[in-house]
């Protein structure tokens, strides 16, 4: 039965302190739990106590220091109920045993290459001890860890040391640690075993110096520079940008081969997944250092947004992950180029959100009800809540926004809070009433906004209506209208902004129309000229936007907006247009002619050397054939698709081969590797200017491609050679393939790139070719990051061959997912999501996809995880 929202209740009794002893050993860990508990205000004396549990094996139970009669408990492996807790506060010892070995949830405590450690969040600390699992319990955590000295030199947990020791006569050492921040339990870590340690220090702005460290498998210190560096300026920004500063006298960061996400925020001892820690030129690409970067700030600024300040409750996610991601969004910007960083975050946005706000799988940004929360650490709560933070930026202006997360991290420090009391912090500091606003959190779904305009010469009038509508999905009703800022301008024909006299009719302040009812019109008076509106500048918020705009006047707006931002939405809007005809037409059978007029406009940019590297290279990345599939929306053809999207790429690279051509030459490295953004941006350019010189049909591209995978001194360049050999099916594709494999072969990260490219291949023999890599010795089943690489880039990097008419697709992400169930639900779930959109495809294969999802669903022990997306998706 679901959990609700409206459900909620405060927990009977409170854990003031924790008190944990744990005796690490591969198979049979033991742990002794002592808890303070007190009865909460309004508990009646003698209410049972009931503990969360998870797979769980007691072996010992005493309150007050006495051993329990077994008349007094009951113990399952799922729970712990007290029948006739004291009234008066008292001590619980709990006494449990672990098999970390066997633990391939990799949920509590487990082992990853040898060394152990731990995930908690959201509900994995009840696999370790009996406990108020949930997240308003906030408790002062002691630590004794306590190993083998040879298997586990090193001994880590949250807080700062306070004690380390030899055991006599034994093998065994120990350490304690002690956090004096009262946190949940989801926030617990424990890390022990042989590690090299890679050491820093940085001294907050109020003079606390601290001691920072990276751990991580010998033999790789060196690629651990770009990671420490990032958290040097993550801590230096939160400081400058939002008055926060780091709290304890350490701050460890523990790379793990074995981990079911990113990376986690345990107070003081942050443990990552390797890929987003470990960077050197020759194995990772420039995605991966801007990856490390924002992963590094992201579990950094958890330390005040999530940590400090917690959520009442599971329903509250988004009040730290989509503030979190809206700060660490924020600080790339700082670092990097704004406007770039806004691209490829709304380019993210639109193709993992938009299609999970569309499907069976929509939810409001705060949910009001789950089955396994562990499948709600989604799109929509992460990128669409940062883009709600965002709104609300607009909404209330920069000074009552940092005024109210002023209030807001004074106001709640150290407590467990909700949406609403974000929210009264902001409407406080700016005196605005955020009713309307609030229903961003409440309704699921992506709202459609449409404008027309029309300029009345005579009267130097512009009209301009925008009406927005809620699409139903997943169940919810008609939506009612939201808060909906557009930033805009107004565009001469010279191409400036142009002024006019005044507005009637609607909300506009500055350069924001304040769209809150279904429509407004807005009556621009003293307007001189018909000028072109640019809307949503800045992606202002997370809709759909269709405009009147004609072709004339988008190929206007990509010449001269000057919002970046909405330069590039301007060509992809008309690269979108094209490709929905073109694939309109290949599925009718006809003659596929890309629109010349467009063709020209990328030309212009790409020879544009007022804009940057990166931008160009962004505007002149094509909408994806997903992104294609979303905008189309209903009797989708993968395979028209990917046709009008190889006509367009053609037409492109005929037009402007040479101009690509020299591009590759211009921009060839000079210097030495560097992964800042310029140079970055560079090689992005360069890299799709190759592709396009690969399917320009010059009797020297495929030597082009060749030079560039033979020659690179980087994996950026290496890599998207190698991409473009296999993806074109060029002569030596196969040649390379071997070489990168022989090359990289110690590297498993780099490996798992040489996976993606095989399972993202556009062509018949991908399936059997994934299903052969399965049994590669580089392939395991139990590595998230493996089954990441190989199937999930099949099942959601690869639409023709996903949805396959014969159903070969589908059935091979079907047998995985069952396979991976038994052994990790998370991951296997993450997978079985691949499916979301399956209803929007043409009968054929839809037809397909249901029926794998029903084999799916046929399995009467599938996990909790996989059973609550199957039904979803069959609903
Ligand atoms: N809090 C982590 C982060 O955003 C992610 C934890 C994900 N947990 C999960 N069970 N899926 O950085
Ligand atoms: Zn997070």
């Amino acid at each position: 039965q679901p959990v609700r929202l409206e459900d909620y209740r405060p927990a009977p009794y409170r854990i003031d302190t924790v008190d944990l002893d744990i005796r690490l050993d591969p198979q049979a860990t033991q742990v002794t739990a002592r808890l303070r508990l007190a009865r909460n205000e309004g508990t009646a004396a003698g209410t049972p106590l009931v503990l969360d549990g998870d797979g769980l094996t007691l072996t010992g139970l005493a309150l007050d220091g006495r051993p329990l009669p077994g008349t007094a408990y009951a113990a399952r492996p799922d729970r712990l109920d007290l029948f006739s807790p004291p009234a008066e506060p008292f001590d619980l010892e709990i006494v449990t045993r672990l098999d970390p070995d066997s633990n391939t949830a990799l949920m509590g405590l487990y082992r990853s290459s040898g060394t152990w450690c731990t995930q908690c969040e959201a509900e994995g600390f009840r696999r370790i001890t009996y406990f108020l699992d949930r997240p308003d319990v906030l408790a002062v955590y002691t630590t004794r860890l306590e190993a083998p000295k040879h298997e586990a030199p090193v001994l880590l947990a949250n807080g700062n040391p306070v004690d380390a020791g030899e055991i006599p006569d034994s093998d065994r050492h120990y350490a304690v640690w002690h956090d004096p921040h009262p946190k949940p339990s989801y926030l617990f870590a424990l890390v022990a075993g042989d590690l090299a340690r890679v050491t820093d220090r940085f001294v907050t702005r109020s003079g606390r110096p601290v001691d920072l460290a990276i751990y991580v498998e010998h033999g790789k210190e060196d690629h651990c520079g770009w990671a420490m560096e990032s958290l040097k300026r993550s801590m230096a920004w939160d400081e400058a940008a939002f008055g926060c500063e780091y709290d304890l006298d350490v701050f460890n960061i523990v790379a793990v081969s074995d981990f079911n996400m990113g990376a986690m925020e345990n107070k003081g001892l942050n443990i990552f997944n390797d890929k987003y820690v470990l960077a050197d030129p020759d194995t990772a690409t420039d995605q991966d250092y801007a990856h490390i970067e924002a992963v590094i700030a992201h579990e950094y600024f958890h330390n005040w947004t999530g940590n400090r300040i917690t959520c009442r409750d599971w329903f509250q996610l988004c009040l730290k992950e989509g503030l979190t991601v809206f700060r660490d969004q924020e600080f790339t910007s700082d670092m990097r180029s704004r406007p770039v960083k806004r691209i490829a975050d709304v380019r993210l946005l639109k193709s993992h959100q938009f299609p999970e706000d569309a499907g069976p799988l929509a939810h409001p940004v705060r949910p009001k009800t789950y089955r396994e929360i562990n499948n709600f650490y989604t799109a929509t709560v992460y990128e669409k809540g940062a883009e709600v933070v965002r709104m609300l930026k607009i909404l209330v202006g920069d000074d009552a926004f940092r005024s109210g997360m002023d209030l807001y991290l004074r106001r709640h420090d150290a407590t467990a809070a909700t949406i609403e009391d974000f929210l009264a912090c902001f409407a406080e500091a700016s005196g605005e009433d955020l009713t309307q606003f609030a229903l961003w959190y409440e309704q699921a779904g992506t709202p459609q906004v449409t404008a027309s305009s029309r300029y009345d010469g005579d009267a130097r009038t512009f009209a301009l209506t925008l009406s927005q509508q809620l699409p139903p999905v997943a169940g919810q009703g008609e939506g009612k209208p939201a808060a909906i800022p557009i930033r805009f301008a107004l565009i001469g024909p010279n191409g400036q902004d142009m002024a006019y006299d005044r507005t009637s009719g609607g909300a506009v302040s500055g350069d924001v129309i304040h769209l809150t009812e279904r429509s407004q019109t807005i009556v621009f008076s003293g307007v001189s000229q018909r000028p072109v509106p640019s809307l949503l500048r800045g992606f202002s918020a997370p809709v759909r936007l269709e405009t009147d705009l004609d072709p004339h006047d988008l190929l206007f707006l990509t010449r001269h907006d000057g919002d970046p931002f909405n330069r590039w939405q301007a060509v992809q809007e008309l690269a979108t247009r094209d490709l929905v005809r073109l694939s309109a037409a290949a599925q009718a059978g006809e003659p596929l002619r890309p629109d010349a007029a467009f063709v020209t406009a990328l030309g212009e940019i790409l020879d544009d050397e007022r804009l940057d590297a990166a931008f160009r290279a962004q505007a002149l990345h094509l909408p994806g054939e997903a992104d294609i599939a979303r905008e189309i929306g209903r009797n989708v053809d993968p395979d028209a698709i990917l046709a009008a999207r190889t006509a367009l790429r053609k037409a492109i690279a005929r037009a402007h081969g040479d101009a690509c051509a020299e591009t590759v030459l211009d921009l060839a490295p000079t210097t030495v590797f560097s992964p800042d953004a310029a140079s970055a941006g560079r090689r992005a350019l360069k890299n799709l200017a190759l592709g396009y010189v690969a399917v320009s049909g010059l009797p020297d591209a495929a030597d082009m491609v060749i030079r560039q995978f033979d020659t690179a001194d980087n994996m950026t360049d290496r890599l998207a050679a190698l991409t473009i050999l296999v993806h074109e099916g060029i002569d030596g594709a196969d040649e390379a393939l071997a070489a990168f494999r022989d090359r990289h072969a110690r590297h498993a990260l780099a490996i798992d790139k040489w996976f993606t490219v095989q399972a993202t291949r556009p062509a018949d023999a991908t399936p059997a070719a994934v299903r052969a890599l399965t049994g590669d010795e580089g392939f395991d089943w139990g590595n998230p990051n493996r089954v990441r690489s190989l199937v999930n880039a099949f099942a959601t990097g690869n639409q023709t061959q996903f949805a396959r008419t014969d159903g070969a697709g589908f059935d091979l992400v079907a047998e995985a997912v069952l396979q991976l169930d038994e052994r990790n639900p998370q991951v296997a779930a993450r997978l079985l999501s691949a499916f979301r959109s399956w209803r929007a495809l043409e009968p054929v294969r839809a037809r397909r996809a249901e029926a794998a999802l029903h084999r799916i669903a046929a399995r009467e022990t599938l996990s909790k995880d996989a059973r609550d997306i199957v039904d979803r998706c069959l609903q």
